[in-house]
């Protein structure tokens, strides 16, 4: 199973990003907690390069918490200022006002050097789509102030939000698309719900899903469905299907209904907090 996703619109969007990066100071890259380096784009790094930079692990509230501890480490290791958050609450906003002036110190200090105070730090937030780009744009100036949705590129034109003295934001969210050049990547980012579902074989992914979890987080299956997890993926899908009651005429477990349930569930966080790949120790 390998999935690919190259829209036409990707091109544009990065020249767009391209141009929005020139008039800001500081990145600040998006990327999904529950997989934070499949959910990165790797020309990120040349596009912000002479940028201060941060990265927001969003949606942790669905993330193993643990998980979450580990890569937030390992980012600041590789000397880029992260923090977990959840856009959707707005929880822990204040402490992400704090990550973004440490990320500009050297631009704060400079800028008092110079005589100049209280010059914002001009900032832009990036991501794949339906990171929560525009979620988090919302939750971070307190208003609603960027149109939200599914569909990438809701919000157009070059408009400032002012959102205090020290923090001024581009509203438009810069749009780049994951490189799925290894199929695990394609695997996680699919599960997550980032790849076209036209594209995506349900049945074959809720197996792997499935595996993963049975192996990395044991009890949630049983917990969630009611259904003991010693069996094979196959044969938990047909003990899901059964459980909710998705039956074919001929009392055959629907495989393809209990498989979108299930991706369902898991995307929505109701199997429990889980995040499919492990921060490199
Ligand atoms: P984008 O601009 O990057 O494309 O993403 P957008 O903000 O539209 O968010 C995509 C989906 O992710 C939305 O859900 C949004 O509510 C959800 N989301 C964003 N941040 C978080 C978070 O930190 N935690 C959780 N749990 N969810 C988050 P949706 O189902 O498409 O819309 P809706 O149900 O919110 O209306």
């Amino acid at each position: 199973m390998a999935y690919q996703w190259y829209p036409g619109h990707m091109t544009k969007a990065k020249r767009m990003m391209q141009e929005d990066v020139k008039l800001v100071d500081l990145v600040i890259e998006l990327t999904d907690a529950r997989a934070p380096q499949s959910g990165r784009n790797p020309d990120i790094d040349e596009l912000g390069k002479n940028k201060f930079r941060v990265i927001l692990l969003n949606k942790a509230d669905m993330a193993d918490e643990q998980q979450n501890a580990c890569w937030e480490a390992y980012f600041r290791a590789k000397g880029l200022f992260a923090a977990a958050v959840n856009s959707r609450t707005g929880a822990g906003m204040k402490r992400i006002q704090n990550v973004i002036m440490e990320a500009c110190q050297e631009k704060i200090e400079r800028d008092r050097k110079r005589g100049i105070l209280n010059r914002p730090v001009r900032a832009m937030v990036a991501g794949i789509p339906n990171v929560g780009k525009s979620t988090f744009i919302n939750s971070f100036a307190g208003k609603a102030c960027a149109k939200t949705g599914n569909k990438p590129g809701v919000t157009r034109g070059k408009q400032w939000i002012r959102l205090n003295k020290s923090v001024e934001l581009l509203d438009t969210p810069g749009i780049l698309w994951p490189k799925i050049d290894d199929p695990r990547v394609g695997q996680r980012l699919a599960a997550l719900g980032s790849i076209r579902d036209e594209i995506i074989q349900t049945e074959e992914l809720s197996l792997w899903v499935l595996g993963f979890i049975k192996k990395n987080y044991p009890g949630f299956l049983s917990a969630r469905y009611s259904i003991a997890e010693d069996a094979d993926e196959t044969f938990l899908l047909g003990e899901i299907a059964r459980v909710r009651g998705c039956i074919r005429t001929g009392n055959e477990p629907d495989y393809e209904k209990a498989a979108a349930l299930l991706l369902d569930d898991f995307r929505s966080g109701r199997i429990g907090r889980i995040t499919l790949e492990s921060a490199p120790r």
